[in-house]
């Protein structure tokens, strides 16, 4: 239907005869001449309907409205001194139309493309116009290169692409699952995988040694601004490997992937183990985009005669005592500012925020009082503190305190505006502990049951560390992985550690298990958040802005109104009685 796209006629000489389509952009009747901004893929071209060389066509120019689709055929001409368009690719030329069609005309649309401001519902709603936005097509543009790069490097490592089923069995990654009723089986239910992790497994048992897929996951969780019900993982396995060989292939990927934006990525990438990672920045995911590191001064509030500190100060073990400094902090001095930040940290357990301002005046704050001259001087020599500078400090329970103090340091850094988009800061986080416990006591894996441990041989369950890694960019999970257990008894094991009985273990994964008596290889792997990754580089706030059809917070798809009732036919046929509808 066309012989150019709008910006390839750059390349075409003057006077030539083309015929390009798409939608109106825009359109200017000046009384007899009338300007059409047609956009294609490619971008824009002005066409021109003029009543001497536009014959007929010129009378179609005053039905022409924006997002009609149209096809035109004419030549190109230069644009008269004057009259180009610097902003535009193709603004020093123009086609004059000898032949319109109006292919498909269009309803107003119900919102500017393009416009960011329109509410969230109406554009899900009729996603597919703003997808019609350069900024999206640009997106998803991107998005495909980098899952084509992705396919590429690691076909060339010898990885084997394989799909996975998509009705299977529940796999255990810590959400809910989505439940499909079969039909030919009533009463009985598929799951959709959480992730493609036993299948992969089961893919080394198989003798393939390198399996990766582009794989759809579906996890029934909270939603969060990168978050999705249903999302995409690169997900990698490999045979007869250790953590080393693993991350190395992880590097190669991401870096390729990085590289194909057009962004040139260091590797090695920086590596922190867990502990670390919590006690100096409060989270395992630490964002490494700036510095602020925390400082443990739990032994410096001993002697304090705030009866408070001091009781936690007993305790080393179970409690934390935690310095914050900002540096050149002095944007935070005020009441006001110390308030919004006190009341922030509240909603995440802190029962009051203490701080130490250094004025040119001296030292100031309310926990100067409570402290020995000789603490004093320690606090202000283990911080390094200087004038302008302000130190936050958060004493409690070691959880409660790497939480808000980790969240108080992000915070910090967003009001200094020191989370600078263009800088891409990659860490492994490794040495993650096997287990962690509920405040009830129950024994969880960190990541999945099916991990390394290193040692199952210690009192305490929350000390066992597993060969376990993940990669964090710029304060985001991006991705992890493990060296999985390939052996029966251990496997046995870390399932009774997790107090999952025999027959649970032998109905949920008797499978897995019975696999591993049948010479399953060493072997390791990791899976990419590859929205979260395409997020990132796209530098977009949500994931929805990456996913073609995503779900709102409330998990619907607007535009085709899923979930939806069923006919009762269908209900009946799936053995399914429903109860009263919850609202
Ligand atoms: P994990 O559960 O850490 O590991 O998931 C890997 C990565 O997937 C992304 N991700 C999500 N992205 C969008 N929406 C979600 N709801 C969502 N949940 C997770 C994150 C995360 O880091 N089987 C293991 C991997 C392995 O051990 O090989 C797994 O799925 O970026």
């Amino acid at each position: 239907m066309r012989t150019h796209l709008a910006t390839e006629l750059v390349n075409v000489e003057i006077g030539t005869e083309i015929k390009v389509a798409g939608w109106v952009d825009s359109h200017r009747d000046h009384g007899g001449v009338v300007f059409i901004d047609l956009r294609d893929k490619s971008g824009l071209i002005q066409l021109v309907l003029d009543p001497e060389d536009s014959g007929e066509s010129h009378k179609l120019g005053h039905e022409i409205r924006d997002e009609f689709v149209i096809i035109a055929k004419g030549y190109v001409r230069s644009r008269g001194e004057g009259l180009e368009n610097p902003k535009l690719e193709t603004g020093k030329i123009e086609v004059v139309i000898q032949n319109l069609e109006i292919e498909n005309r269009s309803k107003p649309l119900p919102f500017t493309l393009g416009d960011k401001n329109v509410n969230e519902e109406i554009q899900l709603r009729y996603r597919y116009l703003q997808l019609r936005d350069k900024e999206a097509l640009e997106t998803f543009r991107l998005r495909s290169k980098m899952a084509i790069t992705a396919r590429n490097v690691l076909d060339k490592l010898g990885f084997l692409e394989v799909e996975t089923p998509i009705l299977t069995k529940s796999t255990p990654e810590g959400a809910r699952d989505y439940l499909v009723p079969s039909r030919v089986h009533g009463g009985e239910f598929y799951a959709l995988p959480q992730s493609p992790q036993l299948f992969k497994q089961l893919l080394m048992v198989g003798g393939f040694d390198r399996y990766f897929q582009i794989a759809k996951c579906f996890r029934d969780e909270d939603l969060r601004a990168d978050r999705q019900p249903e999302f995409t993982q690169i997900d990698v396995e490999m045979s007869f490997c250790d953590q080393e060989d693993v991350i190395g292939v992880a590097e190669e990927l991401l870096s390729g992937i990085f590289s194909e934006a057009g962004i040139s990525v260091q590797t090695p990438f920086q590596r922190m183990g867990y502990s670390e990672a919590m006690e100096k920045y409060g989270s395992d995911k630490p964002d490494l985009r700036f510095g602020m590191e925390m400082v443990e001064v739990i032994d410096l509030f001993a002697d304090s005669t705030n009866a408070i500190f001091s009781e936690i100060a007993k305790d080393e073990k179970s409690n934390r005592i935690k310095a914050l400094k900002v540096p050149n902090g002095d944007k935070l001095f005020s009441r006001k500012a110390i308030k919004e930040l006190e009341k922030f940290v509240s909603k995440f357990g802190a029962k009051g925020l203490g701080y130490f301002q250094m004025r040119e005046d001296g030292l100031k704050g309310p926990l100067l009082k409570f402290m020995s001259e000789e603490s004093i001087a320690g606090l202000i020599s283990r911080t390094e503190l200087e004038i302008g500078d302000i130190v936050f400090f958060g004493a409690g329970k070691k959880k409660t305190i790497w939480d808000y103090m980790g969240r108080l340091r992000l915070e910090v850094a967003k009001r200094l505006e020191l989370l600078h988009d263009s800088k891409y800061e990659f860490l492994w986080v490794v040495d993650f502990p096997m287990f962690e416990k509920d405040d009830d006591g129950t024994v969880k894996a960190l990541h999945h049951p099916f991990t390394m441990p290193k040692n199952t041989e210690v009192s305490d369950v929350e000390e066992i560390e597993s060969i376990a890694y993940d990669i964090v960019l710029n304060g985001v999970e991006l991705g992890g992985g493990s060296i999985r257990i390939h052996k029966e008894e251990t496997q046995k094991k870390i399932f009774e550690l997790l107090g999952i009985s025999d027959e649970e273990a032998d109905e949920k994964f008797g499978f897995l298990v019975e696999a591993l008596q049948f010479g399953a290889p060493p072997h390791g792997g990791f899976a990419i958040g590859f929205d979260r990754l395409v997020m990132l580089l796209t530098k977009q706030d949500s994931i929805r802005d990456v996913i073609a059809f995503p779900k709102t917070q409330k998990a619907q798809c607007l535009l085709t109104s899923a979930p939806d009732e069923v006919a009762n036919e269908q209900l009946k046929e799936l053995n399914i009685r429903l109860r009263e509808k919850k609202q």
